[in-house]
Parts: C-alpha cells; structure tokens; sequence
C-alpha cells in the first residue's frame, strides 16, 4: 500500500555494530583491546548483518521521507570500521541522499585517540552540514525540527555513559526556549535514551547524565518526540508523564528491529511503531 499524502515518514535504524576483528598492536595500550576482544568472541558471532537489506526494503517500499541513525555504528570506532559500516549501508545511503542524519553513540567515540576518525566520518553521513563540536544542530525538513544531540564520549572500559557538557545543555535549552509548535514537530535525535524498553531509568552504567532535564523538557511541552538507539531491543514510550514520545530503534543487528514514525503533516499527530525485520 503507497503512503498517504499527509504523511511524512521517518525510518530509524541504529545499533549495527559493524566491528571488524583485525587486531593492531596499539589496542593494547587503551580499552580497544576489550572492545576487540569482545567483538572476536561474543558478538561477531551473533551479529546480524544481512539483515541490512531488509532495512533498505522497508526505506524503499516504504517510501520514506527521511533516514535517522542514531549512533553505535562501529565497535571502536577506527577509520576502517566506518569505511566498512558505510560500505554494508551503500543502498541505505544511496536512497536517502541527503535525507539522512547520523548522531554518534558510545562505541562510535570509543577513544580520544580516534575523534578525527569520528569526526570525519559525521560530516560525511550528514553531508557536511555541521562539525560534530557543533552540536545541538537543528535541520528543518518537511514538518520537522530535528534537534541533534552528541552525548557520545570516550569513557571508562566499565562504562557507557553519555554526557553533554554545560554549554552544549545551554544551547539544547535556548532551541527549545520556544513551546514546540503543531505546524512542525520538534524531534530531539541522540543515542541516549532517556528510559529503556520497559520505560524504566536506565543504570548508572549506561545512562545520559542529567536525562532527568529532558523529562522535564518533554512535561512542558518543548519538544514532540525523541529518537535514540543504545538500548538494543526496540521501544516506543510516553516521556515521565507527557505526550511526548520516547522511541527507541533498538539493534538492526542484534534483534533485527527498527522504528518508523509517521507525521501526520496537516495534524502534527505522530505514530510510531517498532518493526522486527
Ligand atoms: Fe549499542
Ligand atoms: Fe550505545
């Protein structure tokens, strides 16, 4: 069935992980070793990277107007692995052109050591629109406000926390200063979400510093919806006791699930669904 007219629709993918399992000498001395190590035994094994196809099909048929990715696309983020990861989502791109937007996650920015790396490969999936330093950007397209997040840091091997500095709150803060509107529908995009699939806070381990500042947010209406990966298994949730949406795509490759979000653009009404491919 074609899409309706009033629709604008949004496919989100995340999570895929694309490690590879060469191993250089300079792993030893940083946590890339266990992030190594880690893809070698455990998850190269259950990785599902012919699912991506499946995603390319839903994008097309689907006839989507918009593509978000939102982060964890390699293991430890080396420039072979973002070549490697661009390389498995070619048709993804390729449909999507410059109706694309891609925000880091934690494996992404792995170690300070390969920011460059991380850096360049963000201005090339969001076509050069912005430094990854300059986030929150904003990208008004069709009825939306997409706000980008980037809470992606190199943390502790223990950890996978996401953190924003005081300035980059400041200026999430002074986007939203405005009620979101109901001609155009405001749409944060982070890795972080702000709950996991059961609507619970997330541990100590894996949340977004100061997450309980955009519950607030979301109660006082600033903004519609907020697409996030980082927890693997796909969700939809209302924000703490507001209208706003929680989505979350979950893993393309590890439980096979996206998310797709219609707007309604005479309404502003959004419907969001987890889909397992
Ligand atoms: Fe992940
Ligand atoms: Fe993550």
């Amino acid at each position: 069935m074609s899409k309706p007219a009033n629709i604008f629709r949004i496919v989100h993918l995340s999570d895929i992980h694309a490690g590879l399992i060469d191993f250089h000498p300079g792993y030893l001395l940083d946590k890339r070793f266990f992030g190594r190590l880690n893809q070698t035994t455990m998850r190269h094994r259950c990785l599902a990277m012919d699912r991506i196809p499946a995603f390319a099909r839903l994008q097309r048929e689907g006839e989507a107007d918009f593509t978000i990715c939102t982060g964890d696309l390699t293991s430890i983020g080396s420039a072979e692995e973002f070549a490697h990861c661009e390389e498995l989502l070619k048709d993804i791109l390729d449909y999507a052109g410059e109706n694309f937007a891609f925000v880091p996650g934690n494996h992404d920015a792995y170690v300070r050591g390969s920011w460059q790396e991380l850096s360049e490969a963000f201005q090339r999936l969001n076509h050069g629109r912005w430094k990854l330093e300059e986030l929150p950007a904003v990208l008004s397209v069709g009825p939306v406000e997409f706000i980008l997040l980037n809470a992606a840091r190199p943390c502790a091997v223990w950890l996978s926390t996401g953190e924003m500095d005081t300035a980059a709150w400041d200026k999430l803060d002074y986007i939203l200063a405005s009620p979101a509107s109901h001609s155009r529908s405001r749409v944060l995009v982070c890795h972080f979400p702000v709950c996991d699939h059961q609507g619970a806070p997330l541990s100590w381990r894996t949340k977004l510093v100061g997450y309980k500042r955009l519950i607030d947010w979301a109660e006082q209406g600033r903004f519609n919806a907020m697409l996030t990966g980082h927890v693997h298994y796909p969700f939809v949730q209302r924000i703490g006791v507001s209208e706003a949406l929680a989505i979350g795509a979950g893993s393309l490759t590890i439980y096979q699930s996206c998310a797709q979000i219609d707007i309604d653009t005479r309404t502003g009404e959004i419907t969001a669904r987890t889909i397992f491919l």
